[in-house]
């Protein structure tokens, strides 16, 4: 089936403080600076737009919405429709998600974090997700510093769990800010609670998957970045240089 006849809505959460890039970030939003050729948040716009997702909601605060409508527009120069919500503090993934819930309108959606940049298309494992009966789809990616990231725990084909910035991973592999979930995903971020650093958890609503044993995962084949730290953002520059 078609991403049309599921009405799959797209999301791109582009809040946060951008803290960890600091001063590059003290007068405008960590999606709007330089990737490649183009403002981080084209990247993942482009990646939704290519498997055919028109309806997209992009989540910021409010101190650069204006900067980010003016980016983006209405969506027409994309071939697509942008709806935007309001973040009012950087409270976590979870917590930008729980916004979207009006708008999935209890239909599947696909997440993606705005500093998530890759080469790899999504039509394959969205196609695989589109045939799943229910529950959630996870893209991970093996990586040299998974303490950075949230860590799957892999028995065979199943995630048992997900575990967040672990100081003792127990696997190589990040979960990637690509996330597809069905319409329960909002019943298990509304029993999310703040963390220890204070955020609601993208991997508190994945385990919430993995324990009712509904968390399908592939392996993204080609290179996978975020782009929230100096380091990373140098990386997904030069890994664009050279794509
Ligand atoms: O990039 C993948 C990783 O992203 C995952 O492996 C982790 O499990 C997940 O927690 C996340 O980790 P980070 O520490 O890298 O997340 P960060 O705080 O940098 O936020 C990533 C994006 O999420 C950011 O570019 C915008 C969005 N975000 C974040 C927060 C905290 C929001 O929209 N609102 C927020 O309040």
């Amino acid at each position: 089936m078609t991403a049309k006849q599921h009405n799959v809505k797209g999301i791109i959460l582009a809040g946060g403080t951008g803290s960890r890039l600091f001063p590059l970030t003290k007068v405008t939003n960590k999606h709007l600076l330089p990737v490649g050729n183009k403002p981080m948040i084209f990247h993942p716009v482009e990646k939704l737009i290519e498997i055919g997702i028109k309806n997209i909601l992009i989540v910021t605060g409010v101190e650069h919405m204006g900067d980010v409508v003016q980016l983006l527009g209405s969506g027409k120069d994309f071939g697509c429709q942008f709806t935007y919500k309001v973040q009012d503090e950087a409270g976590g993934i979870a917590q930008a998600l729980s916004l979207a819930e009006h708008f999935v309108g209890g239909e599947r959606s696909i997440v993606i974090l705005g500093d998530n940049v890759f080469a790899d298309s999504l039509q394959t494992s969205f196609d695989a997700f589109l045939k799943q009966e229910k529950g959630a789809r996870l893209l991970l990616k093996e990586v040299p510093d998974p303490q950075r990231f949230g860590v799957p725990t892999l028995d065979g084909k199943q995630i048992t769990k997900v575990t967040e910035k672990p100081s003792d991973p127990d696997s190589n592999y990040a979960v990637t800010g690509i996330y597809m979930y069905d319409g329960q995903v909002f019943d298990f971020v509304n029993q999310c609670s703040p963390s220890e650093r204070g955020e609601m958890e993208i991997t508190d609503v994945n385990n919430f998957y993995i324990e009712k044993g509904q968390c399908e995962y592939d392996m993204f084949k080609d290179w996978w970045t975020d782009a929230g730290t100096f380091e990373s953002l140098r990386h997904a520059n030069a890994l664009l240089a050279m794509s």
